[in-house]
């Protein structure tokens, strides 16, 4: 049976040089497809927002939101180490409600840790998280909860200023505590430095090759169609085997095809005759 991996064993990894491999997931059956392909890590992101709910970004996620989909994931792979991830608004405004919705995701759903976006600014709450006993992983780099502050869904650090600052909140981030970082869109020359400048797991999306990678479930399966970011790679066309399933099903149906004898139920012997004679 798969081993659910700790902290420890991501980072001898790391030390290793051994690739990390995740993959977000939001329902119980894509979770336990991932389990079962023998995922590392599932993150039950916020970007449920977008590729569950239909919003045009994350900031609507509400906590009730991520603690149903969190609950079905982790149900699904027990033996996976999960994240969840706080929504945006249940750790900006302050230590003690950050705390507490930390710890809902512990006790409501069992996650092996949680994922706040930002560097210096949050170093205090991963901190205080911390200290309360629990792994904290810190997302620096393109925040999409910050994408209206950032202009939009962009490319961050591609100056040396502004890479400086990517890498001090990966610093910030480290110093406070975190187990690991997780490093989004940037130029893979910064994310080398940042990985090569700090002790723990570096992880990327869209930040080139480092500790490991994690992707958007619905992007790599060719499921999500709104728009397809610059760094996604596509392993499949789920989208087109739904479109190909939907087109028969209904050809089907409307042709009187299906449902045919094999999918129907079976009358006790003798019945038949008894319910017809009741029916004329
Ligand atoms: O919410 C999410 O899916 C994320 C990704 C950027 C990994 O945080």
């Amino acid at each position: 049976m798969k081993k659910k991996l700790t902290r420890f064993d991501l980072q001898t990894m790391k030390d290793e040089g051994r690739k990390v491999v995740w993959v977000t997931a939001y329902d119980y059956v894509t979770a336990q497809l991932a389990e079962e392909a023998g995922m590392d890590m599932l993150l039950v992101g916020d970007s449920l927002g977008m590729a569950v709910y239909g919003y045009s970004g994350t900031v609507p996620v509400t906590m009730e939101q991520s603690i149903y989909h969190t609950e079905a994931v982790r149900r699904a792979a027990p033996n996976t180490f999960v994240i969840g991830d706080m929504p945006f608004g249940t750790y900006q405004a302050g230590i003690e409600e950050a705390c507490y919705n930390a710890i809902r995701f512990h006790k409501e759903c069992g996650v092996d840790c949680v994922k706040l976006e930002g560097g210096v600014r949050v170093a205090p709450v991963i901190s205080a998280i911390c200290d309360g006993g629990m792994l904290v992983m810190g997302h620096v780099g393109l925040t999409p909860q910050s994408s209206g502050a950032m202009g939009g869904f962009r490319a961050q650090g591609r100056t040396a200023d502004s890479a400086k600052a990517i890498i001090e909140d990966a610093r910030a981030v480290y110093e406070a505590g975190a187990f690991a970082v997780l490093v989004e869109g940037v130029p893979p020359e910064v994310t080398e430095i940042i990985c090569r400048e700090l002790p723990i797991p570096v992880y990327g999306i869209g930040g080139g090759p480092c500790d490991g990678q994690v992707m958007i479930c619905s992007d790599i399966l060719g499921l999500f169609q709104a728009f397809t970011p610059k760094f996604v790679k596509r392993y499949g066309d789920v989208a087109g085997e739904y479109r190909k399933v939907f087109a028969a099903y209904i050809d089907e149906v409307r042709n009187g095809v299906f449902p045919g004898d094999e999918h129907t139920y079976k009358m006790v012997d003798g019945e038949v005759e008894k319910l017809r004679e009741q029916w004329k």
